[in-house]
């Protein structure tokens, strides 16, 4: 029968080791017993950007990134967008099961009932310029959000993390549509209890005189698809650091800041914001060929194109494209979504983005249809943050409770300068 594992030579001692398979993977740490000497520190893996690393047990998301495949708690995307509500699939990322009725009332009021910020917020907010970028506005009002919670800090009362998962998933729409109504000038909106997540949300952002906000309830519904289709993504990016800030036992609105902040970047949630440049930089259909033959002559990249996990379609972008549809009844068509479609049929067709396996991401469409309801581009990434607090606050959670994590501290392979000494200022000169 042959054995599980590998046996690995090493060929500096002739010496012969076996290392465990574990799931698919073997342990870092059984390959620090292959050693010259007593001396030697032992052998480590060098993975940059851990482009081959799991980092983590999790049973929350499942990505087949060949079949395009993407499922929360075992259940397919596809199902989830059609069936369920946003707060009904926060729940499912947090608690592992769907809700039933009861659970889901108690889920709702809960969170509901911490959509309000503390006054001196908004106080906060005021400090920020008028043309501040949202994005800037929404990672630091999170982490300001720490300063009113202290008890935050006793991540291992599970009582205590189950507040705070109410309170970020409850304020982060508020804080939201606060940084939107702060760039405009507007007077801020307070929550209103009577609407679902969304609509309040909406409201926050749009009510104006009127006694009561009535959301159209076609454009909440597709808000609250494209909130499930961004909760969660296992171990992106900013997933990583929710973790790798959480593991050292800062408090959840800190560590969740910290994952805003790596979301804001132009290669992770602000290509979202990027393609619509892209897509008015390129200005009109017939100019799509010429733009394409300058990304392939290595002039930037195909913002919303390309992933590290899918070699398929983003089964997100799928559904995103589907809801398009939808919005576009209630708000007329994006003429953008031309050019977009355009840019999909070429690509989807030139060898140089099959070779590399570039398919349109979960960026892709959806700033057609944010700007198509009214966004601003430069609200595209706060609109990913929101639900996505969701699915860190999940992650963070699996690794709090995790009796194998601990605080994340990678090692290097030092290319630095051997031991010198320090010559006195007088004897160095000017290099
Ligand atoms: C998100 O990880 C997640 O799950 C993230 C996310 C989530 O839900 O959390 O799915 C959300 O971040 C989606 C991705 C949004 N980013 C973009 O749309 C920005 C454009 N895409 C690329 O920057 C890129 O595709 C990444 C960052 C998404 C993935 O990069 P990788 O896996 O590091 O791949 P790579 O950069 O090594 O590229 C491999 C090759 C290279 O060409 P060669 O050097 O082999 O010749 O493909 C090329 C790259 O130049 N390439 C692209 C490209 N993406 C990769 N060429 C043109 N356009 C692109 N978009």
């Amino acid at each position: 029968m042959k054995k599980d594992g590998l046996t690995i030579v090493d060929n500096r001692t002739d010496e012969t080791y076996e290392v465990p398979f574990h799931k698919g993977t073997i342990r870092a740490m059984d390959l620090r017993k292959i050693k010259t000497g007593p001396d030697d520190f032992g052998l480590m893996t060098y993975d940059p950007a851990f482009m081959n690393t799991a980092s983590c047990h999790s049973a929350i998301t499942y990505i087949d990134g060949d079949k395009g495949i993407l499922r929360y708690r075992g259940y397919p995307i596809e199902q989830l967008a059609e069936h369920c509500t946003f707060l009904e699939v926060a729940y499912l990322l947090l608690e592992g099961e769907l809700p039933n009725q009861a659970q889901l009332k108690t889920w709702i009021d809960n969170i509901t009932h911490h959509t309000m910020l503390h006054e001196s917020t908004k106080h906060f907010l005021e400090g920020f310029r008028y043309d501040a970028h949202p994005m800037a506005m929404f990672i630091s009002t999170v982490a300001a959000l720490a300063t009113n919670y202290p008890e935050a800090r006793h991540v291992h009362d599970a009582e205590t993390r189950r507040l705070q998962i109410y309170r970020l998933i409850g304020k982060v729409p508020t804080i939201a549509a606060y940084t939107y109504r702060h760039g405009l000038g507007f007077p801020y909106v307070y929550p209103d209890n009577d609407l679902g997540y969304s609509e309040n949300f909406l409201n926050m952002l749009w009510k104006m005189a009127e006694a009561k906000y009535q959301a159209n309830p076609v454009l909440a519904r597709a808000l609250d698809i494209l909130f499930i289709l961004h909760a969660d993504h296992e171990q992106n990016c900013s997933a990583n650091v929710m973790r790798s800030v959480g593991s050292s036992q800062a408090d959840p609105f800190v560590a969740t800041a910290a994952a805003a902040a790596a979301l804001s970047g132009p290669l992770h949630g602000g290509a979202n914001e990027e393609v619509l440049k892209m897509i008015d930089e390129i200005g009109s259909k017939d100019r799509v060929p010429a733009y394409i033959e300058g990304i392939k002559a290595g002039k930037g990249k195909l913002m919303g194109f390309g992933h590290r996990v899918y070699k398929n379609y983003d089964p997100r972008a799928r559904i995103i494209k589907e809801t398009a549809e939808r919005v576009f009844e209630i708000t007329g068509k994006n003429p953008k979504l031309d050019i977009a479609l355009e840019l999909e049929r070429i690509a989807l067709e030139d060898e140089y983005f099959i070779k590399r396996k570039l398919y349109p991401n979960v960026d892709f469409y959806s700033g057609i249809i944010y700007q198509a309801m009214g966004f601003n581009p430069d609200m595209f990434t706060v609109l990913f943050a929101i639900p996505r607090t969701a699915g860190w606050l999940a992650q963070w959670e699996e690794m709090v409770s995790d009796p194998e994590q601990k605080i994340a501290r990678p090692r290097q392979i030092y290319t630095g300068h051997e031991e010198r000494k320090v010559v006195p200022m007088a004897e160095r000169e000017a290099k």
